[in-house]
C-alpha cells in the first residue's frame, strides 16, 4: 500500500537530482536527507531501492502520532504586505504516520536507515554521494549555529563528486535582523560565499526576490509568507 506525506508530493527538483545521480552511478549510490520528516523526499528514493539515510529530531515525524491541522474551509491567496495578519483557524487533531511506519507499511525498511539525530549538534562520520535538505536550517533548534557553520556541516558529509542540494528560507526584509535573524534566514547571494569554488561547482541556483504566499498548514497553522532559495552543487574534490 502506498502511503502519503503530510507535506504533499516532492517537487520535480528532487527527481532531477535523482536522475543526475542515476546517470553517474545507476542505483548504486548512497543518499542522506537531513530533516527527513515523515519522508516526503525520502520515500521516493526508498521506493527506487536506493540506500537512503534520514535524520530528524521530530518524534512524531519519525515514529507517528497526533498533529494539529488547521481547518481551511475555503482556500484564499493573499498578497504580501508587511502588516499582513492571518485569521485564526480552528484546529483538528489527526493521527499521522511517521517515516518508520510508512517504511514498514510499504515494506521498504531494508533500504532506509532512520536515525533520531540533531544533525548540527552531533558529529557524523558517514559520508554520502547525495545529501539533501529542504527548509530545515532555519529551525529554532539550529539557532545557535551560523548559516555558514550549518552549510559547511552539510558539505562535510558529501563524498567526492557527490551532490549537495539545499533549499532554504531567506529574509523577506534583508535589513530586519529581529524578525529574520542572521542565523536562520539567508540574505541575497549569501549561501554562494560558503561554497569554495576550488571544491564545489554550482550546478543550479535560484533565489526569489519576492515573498510567496503559503496557506496555513500543519506545524504553521496561520497563513504566512516565505522567501525561498535553493542551490545544487557538486563536490569537485
Ligand atoms: C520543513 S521540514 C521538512 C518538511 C518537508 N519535507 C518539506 O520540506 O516540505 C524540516 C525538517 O527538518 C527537521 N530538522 C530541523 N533541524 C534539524 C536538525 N538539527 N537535525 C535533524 N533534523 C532537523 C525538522 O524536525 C523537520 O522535520
Amino acid at each position: 500500500m502506498k502511503t502519503k506525506s503530510i507535506w504533499g508530493n516532492p517537487p520535480t527538483r528532487l527527481y532531477k537530482l535523482l536522475n543526475l545521480a542515476k546517470n553517474d552511478w545507476g542505483k548504486n549510490f548512497t543518499a542522506c536527507i537531513v530533516g527527513c520528516s515523515d519522508g516526503k523526499f525520502l520515500m521516493p528514493l526508498a521506493r527506487e531501492k536506493i540506500k537512503i539515510t534520514g535524520y530528524d529530531i521530530d518524534d512524531i515525524a519519525l515514529y507517528g502520532g497526533y498533529k494539529d491541522f488547521p481547518i481551511v474551509k475555503e482556500k484564499q491567496k493573499h498578497e504580501y504586505s508587511v502588516n499582513f495578519k492571518s485569521k485564526d483557524f480552528e484546529l483538528e487533531r489527526k493521527r499521522v504516520l511517521g517515516i518508520t511506519e510508512r517504511l514498514s507499511i510499504e515494506k521498504l525498511e531494508q533500504f532506509a536507515t532512520i536515525e533520531k539525530r540533531d544533525f548540527y549538534r552531533t558529529n557524523s562520520t558517514e559520508k554520502f554521494n547525495v545529501v539533501f535538505t529542504s527548509c530545515s536550517l532555519h529551525y529554532s533548534a539550529n539557532k545557535d549555529f551560523t548559516l555558514e557553520e550549518k552549510t559547511k556541516k552539510l558539505q562535510e558529509i558529501v563524498l567526492p563528486k557527490g551532490y549537495l542540494y539545499i533549499d532554504y528560507m531567506m529574509a523577506i526584509d534583508e535589513n530586519d535582523y529581529e524578525n529574520y535573524p542572521s542565523n536562520k534566514f539567508y540574505r541575497k547571494d549569501e549561501i554562494k560565499k560558503y561554497f569554495n569554488t576550488d571544491e564545489w561547482e554550482i550546478l543550479s541556483y535560484r533565489e526569489n526576490n519576492n515573498p510567496s504566499f503559503e496557506g496555513a498548514h500543519v506545524d504553521c497553522v496561520r497563513d504566512h509568507f516565505h522567501r525561498f532559495g535553493y542551490i545544487l552543487a557538486r563536490r569537485i574534490k
